[in-house]
C-alpha cells in the first residue's frame, strides 16, 4: 500500500506540450495533472500516440513542457539524482560490459571506482546476472538486457523511477518472469515508480494505481486505485478482483483506443 505522506513526491499541474511537427504544431498532451505519492507504484495506460511517453521525458527532464509546471520533491541533499528511465529497448551501451554498464550512472556521478563496482554487483546480483557480470549486450537474451537496464537506474539511487513500457519488447513468459521480479525488488525498495505500459493486466498487477489517458491529445480520463494485496506475483492474476479491475480499466479505455485508431495513430 502507498506510504501515508502528507506532500506528494511527484506534483504536475496543467502540463501542454506542443511539438513542432513537419506539418505544424503537434499538441501532445494538454492540460495533464497528477500527483504520485511517496513510495507509490503508479502506472499509466493509454491509447497509442496520447502523449504517455511525451509525458515521462518531460518528467525526466530530457523535454521542456510548452506550459504547466513539474515539481519533484527531493528529500534531503543526498546529491542523488531526481530520475532515471528504464526505457522499452537500447536501454544499455552494446560496448560496455554489464557490469560498466550498471555502473555507468554511478561513474557520471563521480563515485569512486571501489565503490561503485561493489554497488553494480550487489544490483547485478539482485536481478540474477551475477555470472554475466562480464559480459557484452549482445551476448545476453533481451530479458537479460532490460535486467541490466533495471539494475543499472536503480544502482543510481534516483529520487524517482521512470520506466516507459520497460517490459513490451519481450516474450509473454520473458514478461511474466520480470514482473515478477519487478514486484519483488520494488516491495523490497518502496521507491516512487512510474510506470507506462499498454498491458492493462501489467499496470493492474504492478501498481497502487492506475491512470487512463485519453486518446491524443492525452489528458487524464480516470485513474483506478488497485486494493489487490501485496507481496503480488502472477499468482494475483488468478483472483477473481484481478480480473474484475482488469475489465474495468479496459473498459474505460476502449473508447479511447477506438479513437485513436479512427485519427490513424
Ligand atoms: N519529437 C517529436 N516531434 C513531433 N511530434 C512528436 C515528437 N514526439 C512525439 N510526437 C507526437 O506526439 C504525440 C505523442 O507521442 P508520444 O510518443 O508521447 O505517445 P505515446 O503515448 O508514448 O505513444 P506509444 O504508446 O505509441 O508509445 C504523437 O502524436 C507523436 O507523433
Ligand atoms: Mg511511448
Amino acid at each position: 500500500m502507498t506510504a501515508p505522506t502528507t506532500t506528494p513526491k511527484i506534483v504536475a499541474r496543467g502540463v501542454w506540450k506542443v511539438y513542432d511537427g513537419v506539418t505544424g504544431p503537434v499538441e501532445a498532451l494538454k492540460n495533464f495533472s497528477l500527483d504520485v505519492d511517496d513510495g507509490e507504484f503508479l502506472c499509466i495506460v493509454g491509447p497509442s500516440g496520447c502523449g504517455k511517453s511525451t509525458f515521462l521525458r518531460i518528467l525526466a527532464d530530457l523535454v521542456p513542457a510548452s506550459s504547466g509546471s513539474v515539481d519533484i520533491r527531493r528529500s534531503g541533499n543526498s546529491g542523488r539524482p531526481l530520475a532515471n528511465v528504464v526505457f522499452q529497448e537500447h536501454a544499455v551501451f552494446p560496448w560496455k560490459t554489464v557490469l560498466e554498464n550498471v555502473a555507468f550512472g554511478l561513474e557520471m556521478r563521480g563515485v569512486p571506482k571501489d565503490e561503485r563496482r561493489n554497488r553494480a554487483r550487489a544490483w547485478i546480483d539482485r536481478v540474477g546476472l551475477a555470472k554475466f557480470a562480464s559480459h557484452y549486450p549482445h551476448q545476453l537474451s533481451g530479458g537479460m538486457k532490460q535486467r541490466v537496464g533495471i539494475a543499472r537506474a536503480l544502482a543510481n539511487d534516483p529520487e524517482i523511477l521512470l520506466m516507459d513500457e520497460p517490459l513490451g519488447a519481450l516474450d509473454a513468459q520473458t514478461r511474466a518472469i520480470l514482473q515478477e521480479e519487478l514486484l519483488k525488488l520494488w516491495e523490497e525498495e518502496r521507491k516512487t515508480v512510474v510506470y507506462i505500459t499498454h498491458s492493462i493486466d501489467e499496470a493492474v498487477l504492478l501498481g497502487d494505481r492506475v491512470v487512463l489517458m485519453t486518446a491524443h491529445p492525452g489528458t487524464k480520463k480516470a485513474e483506478f486505485p488497485v486494493p489487490l494485496a501485496r507481496p503480488r506475483g502472477i499468482h494475483t492474476t488468478a483472483t477473481a478482483e484481478f480480473g474484475e479491475l482488469s475489465y474495468a480499466v479496459w473498459e474505460a479505455l476502449r473508447d479511447e483506443v477506438v479513437a485513436a485508431m479512427e485519427a490513424g495513430s
